[in-house]
């Protein structure tokens, strides 16, 4: 889909299809509308004495054959409550429910006034970027193994945003631009988050990763098998893949945007289980196959660098995809084993499901060649990050204060949440001791996101690092289950607001 902007004098002669507008309660018309209801003769007010709308949130009413509008197929109205209290949840409930009545009238070409709202606190910029994320997100549907798909994208062609003289129209432009990318990646995101595990395995994320970086020049991808793995001392890494005829491949992507050779890179790391069984310490059987999505944080890593691409940021990016699978088998790890991490350090493994940390802890020693700048990883490394934090919240963690502030600043921006979890060795120390080994891998279930970050922490002492859990927000669960593509807004916005940074 296409998404433009226009100014509101242009005497424009482009022919829309439909027309969005915004009524507050008790029907009251918002700017454009009101001009709108001149040019009809006052027909959106009489119509409010025949009609049941009164511009309550979740309520629209779609006209035709509009006196004195016939170049509109349809006028759309949406129902804004009650205009004093529109702040970003309504706002983002009102496109919402537009972009879903625009799926199913199947118009080709939209003009969409609802930017123009007014909402404290959120710039004509977040109202264009938010609302291009909504309607994408909206209309998005995975249908690759459907016989009878219906692709939505195939009526929806272009959607065009008001905007007013007064607005500043390079940041409207901007909007566009960075929506466009974002929305980008976090489809191709899903795309590859929602494909099922016996298709989605570690090769497939390792072609996907080549795929790409073959598309341009600035990028380079490389991969390290199984073998190589083991050859390093990868060993946590290596052992969890034990089990799995599809056997571990670390990939790796390198974006260079910028022409300074000297600069450092920002290094992602993606979690990349594409199946998670527990292995040996099994998971109970309900859900389980919601762990196809325990690729997630792999998934989110290469759409934040495909958006990056897009918009050709001027920055050096690294994108490490730890990707295995987690699988029972004779030669599986086993609980008790005791494994020399690429570190050095030894880890007793108490519990093969708390697989995520050995994968990442060996990658975050092996990212340390590239002298990184600073380093995320990105894990849905475990079930009590829901618990603690439910669905709306990633959950943050960082030995650097001022790393955790860029990321909330921009998940703030980017109207992608996060809440920041504490590192303090007193509080999580003593649960990974072992009896055996330099430590456990397993925390207990008392603190299970803190521990299991803690534990990362460990591996990540040369440089500024970040931890983001997403086991409570890549996915949604029921009627509209898949993968959501968090936290690629926030990651990308961070990404954005490092390039305006001077080296
Ligand atoms: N991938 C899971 C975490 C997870 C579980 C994410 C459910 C989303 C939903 C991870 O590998 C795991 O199994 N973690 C264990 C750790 C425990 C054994 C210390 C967990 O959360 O139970
Ligand atoms: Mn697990
Ligand atoms: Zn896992």
């Amino acid at each position: 889909m296409k998404f433009d902007i226009i100014e509101e004098d242009i005497n424009n002669k482009e022919e829309y299809h439909c027309i969005v507008l915004g009524v507050f309660e008790p029907y009251i018309l918002s700017s454009f509308a009101e001009k709108i209801d001149r040019i009809s003769k006052r027909y959106l007010n009489i119509l409010y004495h025949t009609n049941k709308f009164e511009g309550k949130i979740g309520q629209s009413l779609l006209l035709s054959h509009i006196p004195h509008l016939q170049q509109y197929k349809h006028i759309l109205l949406i129902g804004c409550g009650n205009e004093q209290e529109l702040d970003e949840y309504y706002f983002q409930k009102i496109i919402e429910k537009t972009a879903l009545i625009l799926r199913e009238i199947r118009d080709e070409k939209i003009l969409f006034s609802l930017t123009q709202l007014h909402l404290i606190g959120k710039d004509i910029y977040w109202k264009i970027s938010q609302s291009i994320h909504i309607i994408e997100t909206s209309i998005y549907s995975f249908n690759f193994f459907k016989k009878d798909r219906v692709v939505y994208n195939n009526f929806l062609k272009k959607i065009s945003f008001i905007v007013d003289k007064e607005s500043n129209i390079s940041s409207c432009q901007r909007a566009v631009k960075h929506g466009v990318a974002l929305t980008s990646g976090i489809k191709v995101a899903k795309d590859i988050a929602n494909m099922p595990p016996n298709i989605c395995t570690p090769l497939y994320l390792s072609e996907k990763l080549i795929q790409l970086s073959q598309k341009y020049d600035n990028t380079t991808a490389s991969l390290i098998n199984h073998r190589m793995m083991k050859e390093m001392g990868m060993n946590a890494y290596w052992a969890v893949g034990q089990g799995a005829e599809n056997t571990p491949i670390m990939s790796i992507i390198q974006y260079d945007g910028n022409t300074d050779t000297k600069t450092n890179p920002i290094v992602l790391i993606g979690k990349g289980v594409t199946f998670d069984s527990g292995g040996l310490s099994i998971k109970p059987s309900y859900r389980l196959d919601e762990m196809k999505f325990d690729m997630c944080g792999a998934a989110a890593v290469y759409g934040t660098i495909y958006a990056a691409i897009q918009l050709a940021l001027p920055l050096k990016i690294i994108g490490v995809l730890a990707c295995c699978e987690n699988l029972i088998h004779s030669r599986s790890f086993r609980p008790g084993d005791i494994l020399t991490t690429l570190s050095g350090k030894t880890v007793e493994v108490l519990n093969t499901d708390a697989e995520g940390r050995l994968i990442l802890c060996d990658v975050l020693t092996y990212v340390e060649r590239f002298n990184p700048d600073v380093v995320i990883d990105v894990a849905t490394l475990t079930g009590a990050c829901e618990i603690a934090l439910g669905n709306y919240f990633t959950g943050l963690i960082s030995n650097q204060i001022l790393l955790s502030k860029e990321l909330v600043t921009a998940s703030k921006q980017a109207s992608d949440p996060v809440w920041c979890l504490p590192l303090e060795k007193n509080a999580c120390k003593k649960q990974l001791e072992s009896n055996f080994a330099d430590i456990s891998n397993d925390g207990g279930r008392a603190g299970g996101t803190i521990t299991a970050g803690y534990f990362l922490s460990l591996f990540a002492n040369k440089y500024h690092w970040a931890h983001l859990d997403i086991a409570g927000t890549a996915w949604k669960k029921g009627r509209d289950k898949g993968a959501t593509g968090r936290p690629i807004a926030m990651l990308l916005q961070f990404l954005i607001n490092r390039s305006h940074r001077p080296q």
